[in-house]
């Protein structure tokens, strides 16, 4: 079958990205509606489950945050292949995100640059998107939480348990984004006794939880930036085994530019996502792999664009994959690929 993405991507990037990126949504949405996603893309490849953080995922393969920031077509990616969806990241109250432009294609690197800012309808609108999306979807879905950009850092906290209470009962597992670089101050929540209050905070407010919720006990990991001291993750790594979170994102974007220097939008600020973080967040995998105990997964994401990609992070230590930029490159031919190195 021709690859109808080649022809599809023509078009998209012929328009401006945060365009092309809610005309994919839609498109996606509503081929799947249609009953021709599938026709168009053709079948994934059958996989292997796989058991992480105590739930069944489909395969390794997941959708990365901020595609589906509004949980609007959670089962129509599924039907890409993905075997989990992360929703997100939202914030407690509805916000609009920075001022446009905030989204840059650096086509010559396969990158992208993006200082969205957690544009997103607020968590009650999105789980209503939610219930509504996932119907058909057998696939596991995560929801990424971030804090108001208006909230102070100091009461950061109180944001991310009321997303995790109202988060709770759809999600299944919940993930903690400390790694953003768009949300001012949000990554100085991953110093280490920052993070440790945080996750203590969340885990004592999931016993409660789960007491209301027939004992369901939803994982939580933490989303961490590749922008990293070696020092810093081997302290990070430190709160994480002694609070036994229960898995690690690695990674989100790059505030570094040295791949993309001279490029014309290389000074754009926002977090670089692509083929310029490859090697840094499988290096970023490597040493958390190297400082976590074995039960803890990493859940490996940034800059794969090919199921060798996927493989080297799996090699470093990530139990699961997830992708982004490189699904707005290659396609969903590239899910294909990876779910063939089951
Ligand atoms: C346009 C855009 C928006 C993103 N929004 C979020 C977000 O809301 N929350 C989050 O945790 N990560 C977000 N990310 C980061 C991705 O989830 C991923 O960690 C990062 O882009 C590296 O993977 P990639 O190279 O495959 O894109 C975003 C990335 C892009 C390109």
């Amino acid at each position: 079958m021709p690859d109808f993405y080649k022809i599809a991507r023509k078009v998209l990037f012929s328009l401006k990205p945060e365009t092309a990126h809610h005309l994919t949504l839609s498109g996606a949405n509503f081929a799947h509606r249609l009953g021709l996603l599938t026709l168009l893309t053709g079948k994934p490849p059958a996989s292997q489950p796989v058991e992480v953080m105590g739930l069944t995922f489909p395969n390794r393969i997941g959708l990365a945050a901020g595609m589906d920031k509004s949980g609007r077509a959670v089962a129509a990616f599924g039907a890409l292949g993905f075997g989990h969806v992360e929703i997100g990241t939202i914030t407690p109250r509805a916000q609009p995100g920075n001022p446009q432009p905030r989204l840059f294609r650096l086509r010559e690197h396969q990158a992208i640059i993006n200082r969205m800012g957690f544009n997103n309808p607020g968590m009650t609108a999105v789980l209503a998107n939610l219930e509504k999306s996932r119907q058909g979807y057998s696939g596991i879905v995560g929801i990424n939480l971030g804090k108001n950009f208006d909230t102070p850092n100091e009461n950061a906290i109180d944001d991310y348990l009321s997303g995790f209470r109202q988060a709770y009962a759809a999600a299944d597992y919940i993930a903690i984004n400390l790694s953003s670089p768009n949300t001012k101050g949000l990554r100085d929540l991953q110093a280490a006794d920052t993070t440790r209050g945080l996750i203590t905070a969340l885990q004592e407010q999931r016993k409660k939880l789960a007491a209301s919720h027939q004992g369901k006990i939803v994982p939580i990991a933490i989303k961490i930036a590749p922008d990293l001291s070696d020092q810093h993750i081997a302290d990070l790594a430190q709160v994480f085994n002694q609070t036994h979170i229960d898995a690690v994102i690695a990674t989100n974007t790059t505030i570094d530019r040295q791949a993309v220097a001279g490029h014309a939008h290389a000074d754009e600020a926002g977090g670089l996502s692509g083929r310029p973080v490859t090697d840094r967040s499988t290096e970023v995998i490597r040493q958390l792999r190297q400082n976590l105990t074995a039960d803890i997964p990493i859940i490996g994401v940034g800059g794969i664009f090919s199921a060798e990609d996927a493989q080297n992070k799996l090699d470093a230590g990530a139990t699961l994959v997830q992708i982004y930029t490189g699904l707005i490159y290659q396609g969903p031919s590239l899910i294909h690929d990876i779910l063939k190195l089951n």
